[in-house]
């Protein structure tokens, strides 16, 4: 069983379902409403964790119900929450989820305690970190603190994850040289390397650029295509499953958990822990909500 640390967000999203996105000075109703667990983080460990992993969670709530709330839902997945801090003054992460009928999602973050913590919090999770085989992070959270746990988790010679989501145009020379594996999504890939990813020659063309910046391991998830993985000489697409998708709200943080949970330390199993995260998100788009909709293992049958 492989043991994955998450250090990244955790957010109470509200989510609306409404017929068509909601255009500026416009008022539309909502059909639905319904709060869930989000933040990229979170969703992330409970994707591991439902996948059959050993899941610990680093990240920051505030004093608050909400906080109580998301780290309970956390507590029920079996994740070790014992590395999260909570922050007086500060209020949980929260986002604010739109979902049309045509599946499409508008996301607004406010990030509040997620961003209320750094290098030090993560310096004094040392000993979680190097007792695992990968430690996973994303982009609603400082950079300070991504950065010292991937060096942690390195020195220790375990496996560092990169979800550079949300996309940001400058990533940090410092955090990509103790990256191991970069999973941006086609935009992000777009972002960070200048290259309109579309395809799998596109794909492979940003995988070099990423390549270039150091990173060993590229997966650039292309949406309903699937994931492109480039590793060792060897770049190939594995295809999505063919799903009707009513919410893609979480898929990229199904896909990276669910793989992380199966995926070997040494890569050596790459494509069957692709195809793995791409069953579990295509299961995942097919629900509402973000937590709500992470399949568990038994129900990622290939
Ligand atoms: O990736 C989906 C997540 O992004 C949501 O759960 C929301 O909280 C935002 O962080
Ligand atoms: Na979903």
């Amino acid at each position: 069983m492989n043991k994955v640390t998450v250090v990244g967000s955790i957010n109470l999203d509200t989510n609306l379902r409404v017929k068509r996105m909601v255009k500026p000075g416009e008022t539309i109703h909502a059909k639905e409403h319904y709060s869930a667990g989000g933040g990229k983080g979170a969703n992330q460990a409970v994707a591991a964790a439902r996948a059959g992993a050993q899941t610990a969670f680093i990240g920051a709530v505030g004093d608050d119900a909400p906080g109580e709330q998301m780290l309970g839902l956390l507590k029920d997945e079996n994740i070790d929450v014992a590395g999260v801090a909570t922050i007086t003054n500060e209020s949980t992460g929260q986002a604010f989820i739109t979902v049309d009928d045509e599946g499409e999602n508008a996301i607004t973050i406010y990030a509040g305690a997620n961003f209320a913590f750094g290098a030090k919090e993560v310096a004094e999770k040392k000993d979680l970190l190097e007792d695992s085989d990968f430690v996973i992070a994303q982009f609603e959270t400082p950079v300070e603190a991504t950065i010292k746990a991937f060096e942690i988790a390195r020195a220790a010679g375990v496996k560092t994850i990169l979800n550079p989501a949300p996309g940001e145009e400058k990533i940090s020379a410092e955090l990509l040289k103790v990256t191991d594996m970069i999973t941006p999504n086609e935009t992000e890939a777009e972002t960070i390397t200048g290259v309109h990813v579309k395809d799998e020659a596109t794909a492979k063309e940003a995988a070099a650029k990423l390549h270039d910046l150091g990173v060993a391991v590229v997966i650039i998830t292309i949406g309903s295509k699937g994931a492109f993985y480039d590793y060792n000489g060897v770049g190939e697409l594995v295809p999505a499953f063919k799903v009707k998708a009513v919410d893609t709200t979480a898929a990229g943080d199904t896909f990276i958990g669910a793989m992380s949970s199966v995926l070997k330390p040494d890569f050596s199993n790459l494509k069957d822990a692709i195809l793995f995260g791409n069953k579990a998100s295509s299961l995942t788009v097919q629900r509402y909500g973000a937590q709500p909709s992470i399949p568990y293992q038994k129900e990622i049958q290939l």
